[in-house]
């Protein structure tokens, strides 16, 4: 077993693992359950909630640069899921990526959290992370411009999928 996930906190925020509690697996029921999210994932997924918090504990036990986490508002409900994790093709890249509610879109909320969990992968010591998005998923694409990434253009390189690619990288470290 890898080390838990730590929590990060920002100024609106409280982000810790996902479990496998009523009251996570129904929040993710019903994100997940929904068109308006699933549509950009490429579906809704393919196991149920218990499953996917174990995969996503998976992803932090194998490698623990890695995380997905729930991502709480002040009063208490799970705006979504704010993931880092390695893109799948074998060789190294990484991508952050977010699933809100929308009864918590608009409020700079997957930006907030986003910038958190960038800065953890930086101080992990990733010299970069990727963020793909499907081509006309202007709110996405937003995030990925408030964060500061770089457009790289579309790409075909990951989920058999034409995808809008943002690159940031690290820091550059002044010694
Ligand atoms: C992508 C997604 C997370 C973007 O959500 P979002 O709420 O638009 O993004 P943010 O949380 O960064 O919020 C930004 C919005 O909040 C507004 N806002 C309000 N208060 C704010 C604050 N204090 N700080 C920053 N922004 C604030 C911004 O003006 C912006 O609104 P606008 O787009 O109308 O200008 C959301 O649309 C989503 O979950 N979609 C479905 C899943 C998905 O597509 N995931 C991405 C796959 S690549």
């Amino acid at each position: 077993m890898g080390a838990t996930l730590e929590l990060l906190r920002t100024e609106r925020l409280r982000l810790r693992a996902w479990t496998a509690a009523p009251g996570d697996l129904a929040r993710l029921t019903d994100i997940y359950g929904r068109d308006e999210v699933t549509r950009w994932l490429g579906g809704p997924p393919t196991v149920p909630p218990a499953e996917l918090v174990a995969r996503w504990e998976a992803v932090h036990a194998r490698d623990d640069r890695f995380g997905c986490w729930a991502v709480e508002r002040r009063d208490g409900v799970v705006a979504g899921t704010l993931l880092l994790k390695p893109l799948p093709n074998g060789v190294g890249e990484v991508e952050v990526g977010w699933h809100l509610h929308p009864d918590s879109w608009g409020h700079g909320y997957a930006t907030e959290a986003a910038r958190a969990v960038v800065d953890r992968a930086f101080a992990a010591g990733l010299p970069e992370v990727y963020a793909v998005v499907r081509p006309g998923n202007a709110p996405s694409l937003a995030v990925c411009r408030r964060l500061g990434m770089t457009p790289l253009g579309r790409m075909t390189r990951w989920y058999d999928v034409e995808l809008e690619v943002f690159r940031q990288m690290a820091p550059a470290v002044v010694d």
